[in-house]
């Protein structure tokens, strides 16, 4: 199974993700998790992609689709993929089609976590996520079981995204509404769009998505 997450910063695309690969044993492929560990080992795209990031605005088409290249290059045929963040641009959206093919794989499904803008300044500001393991969390919605500690690793180091400040969330959502929003009509028109109440609790969301996966 292969499947789009859609949805604008803060919508739940990596929360859910990691419940999918949990449970379907699927493989999350984030673009943007995959340049934050660019810009943290100083590649060349790392260099490149951090100034852009950090106003909020997209990096090129070239580099996110050359990372999802590789990553599915290198995984089993077998293994569904998730994927978070990517296609974010028409142009992405092209190349992800020749990418499936190119690797063999079918676009099952392209899921848009419908979520209310006004709420998600508020989970975007409040998101922490554990330093050792990158278990995510939030200072209202999801917070770990005895504070300060990793539910999953009992490490008690968190961190928090340089771009998760306020006015570039602003921009972060403008460029989702220009750029990424327009690509749903594509999809729409292959029959395989559907939609899940992102505004619910996270586990409400991931039991709307397995009620859609099987
Ligand atoms: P990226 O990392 O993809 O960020 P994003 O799309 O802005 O999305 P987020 O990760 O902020 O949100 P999310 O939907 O994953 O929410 P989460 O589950 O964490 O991209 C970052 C940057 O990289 C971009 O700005 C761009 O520069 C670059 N980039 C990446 N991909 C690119 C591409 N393809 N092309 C070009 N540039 C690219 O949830 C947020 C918080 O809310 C969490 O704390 C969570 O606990 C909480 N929460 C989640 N669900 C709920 C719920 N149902 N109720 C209450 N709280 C909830
Ligand atoms: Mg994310």
């Amino acid at each position: 199974m292969n499947i789009i997450l859609l949805g604008p910063p803060g919508a739940g695309k990596g929360t859910q993700s990691a419940r999918l690969v949990e449970k379907y044993g699927m493989r999350q492929l984030s673009t943007g998790d995959m340049l934050r560990a660019a810009v943290k080992a100083q590649t060349p795209v790392g260099m490149k992609a951090k100034a852009v990031m950090d106003r909020g605005e997209l990096v090129s088409d070239e580099i996110v689709s050359e990372l999802i290249d590789a990553e599915l290059a290198a995984m089993s045929a077998e293994t569904g993929a998730i994927f978070d963040g990517y296609p974010r641009t028409e142009a992405q959206a092209e190349s992800l089609d020749s990418l499936l093919a190119k690797h063999g794989r079918n676009l099952d499904h392209v899921i848009e976590l419908a979520v209310n803008e006004d709420a998600l300044v508020e989970r975007i500001t409040g998101r922490f996520t554990c330093v050792n393991c990158g278990t995510g969390y939030h200072d209202k919605f999801a917070q770990p079981k005895v504070e300060g500690v990793c539910d999953n690793c009992g490490s008690t180091e968190f961190k928090r995204r340089p771009d998760d400040n306020e006015e570039t969330v602003r921009t972060r959502m403008a460029e989702y509404r220009a750029k990424t929003a327009p690509i749903l009509p594509v999809y729409e028109s292959r029959g395989i769009v559907s939609r899940v109440d992102g505004m619910a609790g996270i586990d409400e969301v991931t039991a709307g998505l397995g009620n859609l996966l099987g």
